[in-house]
């Protein structure tokens, strides 16, 4: 019996990647126009721009006035091992992960850094670590939204505001979706490519004045290549937090990053942006109560992510698939959704339980999520059918 027919609504955007994200509504390549291209990033021209870029994050992240932001090299992934290898070892250190991302960060404290006093928590994907057995005294490293799982940090109360260790956070999939507790952060990492829908090129990095004492007060035992090291004779460089990047970044990213800042400032600011990807999420929740087949990775609605929103088919029939079953017929409802064009790098990550990843980040359209949601219904149903004739 069929009972998800084939819509006739598709969404006017089927992009909804989990990075790079799509670009805002509207977005064309003539937004890039004004770009200082050709131009030296040193010159007034490429400085004021970065020195805007980095003004304006503060401004629509409500960063505070003492916390240094910079631009730096080598999107997230740079920005997070950047303060890793800065900062870490001058005393013991927690890592925690409950997806890939977050997993990665405990390979390079462990095996990389081979830190000599490192505790590592871990939970499965859709669930979160219980941070209560996490020493705040110590350095914590861990991951605001686990793209990967659609797991995020229900908020930041179980860290004390007078920790004496440092708190590192990649929040790269939930700046500018959620709200981010500054007092209880002294890193904070994001890219561009994100909530913003911007370039992958460049990371942001955030510290805190606890962070930058750190770097004042503590040198590493091991060698920083040039793109990490932020301090010359003990000292911050500081023209690294007002747009004088370590190396030369791509003018054109950066133009795209500005484009992306005044769209979100025009909408409202970060209020705005956060109530776009909760509305996602609420299209996206609306269609899972009302269909059995399917359901969140994250159960508990206080640690489901607004951005990247994992969904796992529940179905009995295919829930006793074996598991390698059950990754093909995942990527199977994928392939047709791709194929009729209305959703595009909606799998799973590939470490990740198999399933699908709706990107519900600012640059997302409310009404392109409610459109997508009954497809999802008809792709199931068309690649249960083929289990059947198989
Ligand atoms: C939580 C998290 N951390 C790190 C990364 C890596 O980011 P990038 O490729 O921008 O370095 C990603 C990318 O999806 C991510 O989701």
């Amino acid at each position: 019996m069929t009972t998800h027919a084939k819509p006739d609504l598709r969404p006017a955007n089927p992009r909804f990647s989990s990075g790079p994200c799509t670009k805002r509504p509207g977005w064309s390549l003539e937004a890039l126009q004004d770009a200082a291209i050709g131009r030296s990033h040193r010159a007034k021209i490429g400085k004021n721009k970065l020195a805007q870029a980095i003004e304006e994050t503060r401004e629509l992240l409500r960063v505070p006035a003492d916390y240094r932001i910079g631009i730096v090299p080598a999107s997230d992934t740079g920005a997070v091992e950047m303060a890793m290898w800065s900062l870490l070892g001058e005393r013991g250190c927690d890592v925690v992960a409950w997806e890939s991302f977050g997993s990665g960060w405990v390979t390079d404290a462990v095996k990389q850094l081979k830190l000599s006093d490192v505790r590592k928590f871990e939970a499965g994907y859709g669930e979160i670590v219980d941070f209560s057995k996490v020493h705040f005294d110590r350095d914590v490293v861990f991951t605001w939204n686990g793209t990967t799982s659609g797991v995020k940090m229900p908020n930041g109360d179980m860290i004390p505001a007078d920790r004496a260790g440092l708190t590192i956070c990649d929040a790269t999939s939930a700046a500018f979706a959620q709200d981010l507790p500054w007092d209880k952060l002294d890193v904070v990492t994001f890219s561009w490519q994100k909530v913003m829908g911007g370039e992958a090129a460049h990371g942001m990095l955030i510290l805190s004045p606890r962070a930058v004492e750190r770097l004042e007060s503590y040198t590493p035992s091991w060698p920083l290549p040039k793109i990490f090291r932020m301090t010359k004779g003990g000292k911050l460089i500081e023209g690294i937090f007002k747009g004088e990047t370590i190396n030369t970044p791509s003018m054109l990213c950066v133009e795209d990053y500005l484009d992306a800042l005044a769209w979100g400032k025009s909408l409202g600011g970060l209020d705005a942006l956060k109530a776009r990807a909760d509305a996602n999420l609420k299209a996206v929740a609306d269609y899972v109560e009302a269909n059995a087949f399917v359901d969140f990775l994250a159960r508990d609605e206080a640690i489901r992510s607004n951005t990247s929103v994992c969904l796992s088919f529940t179905d009995a029939e295919v829930s006793a698939l074996s598991a390698d079953d059950q990754a093909a017929f995942a990527k199977g409802v994928t392939k047709l959704l791709e194929e009729e064009g209305v959703a595009l790098d909606v799998g799973s990550y590939r470490d990740a339980p198999p399933g699908l990843r709706i990107w519900c980040g600012a640059t997302v359209e409310t009404a392109d999520v409610e459109a997508l949601m009954p497809w999802i219904g008809w792709a199931f149903e068309t690649q249960k059918a083929k289990l059947k004739t198989a």
